[in-house]
C-alpha cells in the first residue's frame, strides 16, 4: 500500500496540444483507480512559489481531452531557482525554492506530477533532490527532449504546418513563385522534417544541417528550367546559413531561455528573390503550431503518459521521467532530460529518404 493520498499536478513551459489530455488521464486515473485527491496548481511553478492552488474533480477534468492549451495554466519564465522578490523597493533575483516546498507541505500534497519540457523536468529533479517526490511527463511540439523518441503535441504541430505546406502549393503553382513556410522547433528541426517530408516540400532547411544559399538558389532555377517554375521551401526557425548565425526575433530577458527565433523565412526570401529572379514569398506559421485540439495519436499518447505517470507513483517510483521508447512506454531518470536536447541526427532515415526523392537540404550532398 502506497501512502501517497494527495498529489498536485502542473502543467510548465509552453503549452502544447495534449496537456490537458494528459491532466485528465492523470486526475482520472489517481482519482477512480487510487482514491487520490487531486490537486491543480495554477501557471505551472509560479502557482507553486504564489500559493494557487485548487481541487480538480471528475467534472472539472470532463470535456477536455480535445482541449487545446491547459486549464491549469502555464508558464515558460518561470523558476523558483531565481524569481524576482522585492525588498526595500529593490527588485532581487532569489532562490524561492523554500516558499514552494512551505506550500507543498500547507496544502499537504505527498507527490507531484509535473508535465513540461526539459527546463521543468530540471526544477522537478531539484526537487526531487529535496525530497520531494515527482513524476514528469515529457511535453513539446520541438520533439526534443532527450530520452524519449516522441513528445504528445508533435505530431499535432506537424499536421498543422503540413496542411499550410500544402496550401501554399497552390499559390506556389498559380504564380509561379517560391513559398517559403517557417515552422517552430527551436533549434531542432524535428518539425521542419517531418511537415516537409509530409508536404513533398523541394527544400528543407534545418538547425543541423547549415544551408549553402547559392545551392538553394541553383536548385531552385533548376526546378524552373525543368518546367517546375515553382518551389516550396519549409525552414525551420532555428536554420542558419553555413557562414553564419541564426536569426533571432527578439530577446525575453525575463525568461530562463532569453532567445527567442524567428525571421529566417523572411531574410532567404529576399536573397533567394535577388539571386534567382523568381518571385519569393514566405509566411510564418509561430503559434498556430500549439493551438487547437490535439490529433487523435497526440489524444492516445497524453492518456497513456498521464495514466503511467500515476501508475509509476503508485507502485513506489520517485524522480522518473515516462517516456516512450521504440513503441514502448517506459521510464528514465527525470535527470537524463535535465538540459539537454534532442536534435535531429544527421544519420536519421527520412533525412535519407527526402534525398533519394530528391528533396534539397541546401548542402553539399545534395546530388
Ligand atoms: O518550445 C516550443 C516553442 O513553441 C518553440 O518552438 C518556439 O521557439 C518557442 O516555444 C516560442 O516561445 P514563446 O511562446 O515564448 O514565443
Amino acid at each position: 500500500m502506497s501512502d501517497i493520498q494527495r498529489i498536485g499536478i502542473l502543467t510548465g513551459g509552453g503549452d502544447c496540444p495534449g496537456l490537458n489530455a494528459v491532466i485528465r488521464a492523470v486526475a482520472k486515473s489517481a482519482m477512480n483507480r487510487y482514491s487520490l485527491d487531486v490537486i491543480g496548481i495554477e501557471d505551472g511553478f509560479l502557482g507553486l512559489i504564489q500559493n494557487r492552488f485548487h481541487r480538480l474533480s471528475n467534472d472539472s477534468v470532463s470535456n477536455i481531452l480535445t482541449l487545446g492549451g491547459t486549464i491549469l495554466g502555464t508558464n515558460n519564465k518561470v523558476t523558483p531557482l531565481r524569481h524576482p522578490v522585492e525588498e526595500n523597493g529593490k527588485v532581487e533575483m532569489r532562490d524561492v525554492t523554500d516558499r514552494c516546498l512551505e506550500h507543498i507541505a500547507a496544502n499537504r500534497l505527498d507527490a507531484l506530477i509535473v508535465i513540461g519540457g526539459d527546463g521543468t523536468m530540471s526544477v522537478a529533479s531539484h526537487f526531487v533532490r529535496l525530497g520531494i517526490n515527482c513524476i514528469g511527463v515529457p511535453k513539446t511540439i520541438d520533439n526534443d527532449l532527450h530520452g524519449t523518441d516522441i513528445t504528445f503535441g508533435f505530431l499535432t504541430a506537424v499536421s498543422i504546418a503540413t496542411d499550410a505546406l500544402d496550401r501554399v502549393h497552390t499559390t506556389a503553382a498559380s504564380h509561379h513563385r517560391v513559398m517559403i513556410v517557417e515552422v517552430m522547433g527551436r533549434n531542432a528541426g524535428w518539425i521542419a522534417l517531418h511537415a516537409g517530408v509530409a508536404s513533398g516540400s523541394d527544400v528543407i532547411l534545418l538547425p543541423e544541417i547549415p544551408y549553402d544559399l547559392k545551392r538553394v538558389c541553383d536548385f531552385v532555377r533548376h526546378r524552373s528550367r525543368r518546367g517546375k517554375r515553382f518551389s516550396i521551401v519549409c525552414v525551420s526557425e532555428g536554420a542558419r546559413p553555413k557562414d553564419g548565425q541564426q536569426v533571432i526575433s527578439h530577446y525575453d530577458p525575463t525568461s530562463p531561455e532569453p532567445i527567442r527565433l524567428g525571421g529566417i523565412g523572411q531574410k532567404i526570401a529576399g536573397e533567394i528573390e535577388a539571386l534567382t529572379g523568381i518571385e519569393t514569398r514566405s509566411i510564418v506559421l509561430g503559434h498556430v503550431q500549439r493551438g487547437g485540439s490535439p490529433i487523435p495519436a497526440d489524444r492516445v499518447l497524453a492518456t497513456e503518459f498521464g495514466a503511467t505517470a500515476i501508475d509509476l507513483l503508485m507502485g513506489g517510483c520517485n524522480g522518473r521521467l515516462v517516456v516512450m521508447r521504440r513503441g514502448t512506454i517506459t521510464h528514465i531518470p527525470l535527470t537524463e532530460a535535465e538540459g539537454k536536447q534532442r536534435l535531429v541526427p544527421l544519420s536519421h532515415s527520412l533525412i535519407s529518404a527526402a534525398r533519394d526523392i530528391g528533396t534539397c537540404f541546401g548542402d553539399d550532398v545534395d546530388g
